[in-house]
């Protein structure tokens, strides 16, 4: 794989304190990245950022309840205004609420929020942050999908990702000649505290297949990859 040279250039991780999100930021350093960690109190982020700077990288960090619309502009005025100049979203942070056996009875505030954490917030942060890649002519968005179908139990979580799912399809075209390729990444089903202690896969197996749609260089663009494809391998 011809691989993109990321040495420098800087990424918004999108819940980065815990479980994925701290996976692909330590991947992202490895690859030279200089890294924004959000979640949604700084001291979930402050130990690590602490470990990745030791790797020789810069590292800032931000917060934002992503439910509260007024905490992601705030955000993002930041980075708009004050800098760094984002090259890389990786929109990782979601919510999975409940389980519900009894599936006909779902509350609307679960739908609502899993849309403005899951939906609202990640289109947001893509339409506030590309127009500096278009500027600068080059860019990366990942958006973290699931795999998740014939639940539902889980529907508001499962259908916040099929939005994520047509946002990425209805974008993705109309930035590829701006040098911006967004694409889809779908983990697998892992071990952390969204999913689950049964879950089958360790954390540690989204590497390095969740670097694979930061570091391709070849147009690729509305493509769904899975991370699992990648698993145990090196990036060659
Ligand atoms: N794990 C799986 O099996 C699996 C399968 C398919 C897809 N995925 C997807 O992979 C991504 C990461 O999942 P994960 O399993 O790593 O989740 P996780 O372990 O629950 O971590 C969630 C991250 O998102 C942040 N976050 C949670 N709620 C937030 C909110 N309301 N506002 C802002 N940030 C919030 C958390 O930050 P705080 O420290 O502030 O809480 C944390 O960093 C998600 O998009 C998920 O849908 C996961």
């Amino acid at each position: 794989m011809k691989k993109a040279d990321t040495r420098g250039k800087w990424a918004l991780i999108t819940g980065a304190s815990r479980g994925i999100g701290r996976q692909v930021s330590f991947g992202l350093a490895e690859y030279g990245c200089n890294l924004v960690l959000h979640s949604r109190d700084e001291a979930h982020t402050t130990a690590l950022a602490g470990e990745l700077r030791a790797k020789g990288i810069e590292v800032r960090q931000v917060s934002a309840e992503l439910s509260d619309p007024a905490q992601v502009e705030s955000m993002l005025d930041r980075l708009v205004n004050d800098g760094p100049e984002i090259d890389i979203v990786y929109n990782n942070a979601a919510i999975q609420i409940g389980y519900h056996e009894d599936w006909l009875n779902v509350p609307t505030e679960e739908i609502r929020v899993s849309f403005e954490v899951n939906c609202t917030a990640l289109i947001r942060i893509c339409h506030r942050l590309i127009p500096g890649m278009i500027a600068r002519g080059w860019g990366r968005v990942v958006n973290v999908t699931s795999g998740v179908k014939d639940q539902p139990q889980l529907i508001a979580y499962a259908v916040s990702k099929a939005v994520v799912d047509k946002f990425v399809m209805d974008t993705a075209d109309h930035l590829k000649d701006k040098g911006i390729l967004m694409n889809l990444m779908d983990p697998g089903w892992l071990r952390t505290d969204l999913g689950g202690p049964n879950a089958p896969g360790a954390v540690e197996s989204v590497l390095p297949g969740a670097l694979v749609p930061v570091l391709i260089d070849d147009g690729t663009v509305g493509k769904l990859y899975h991370a699992q494809d990648w698993a145990g391998k090196e990036l060659d």
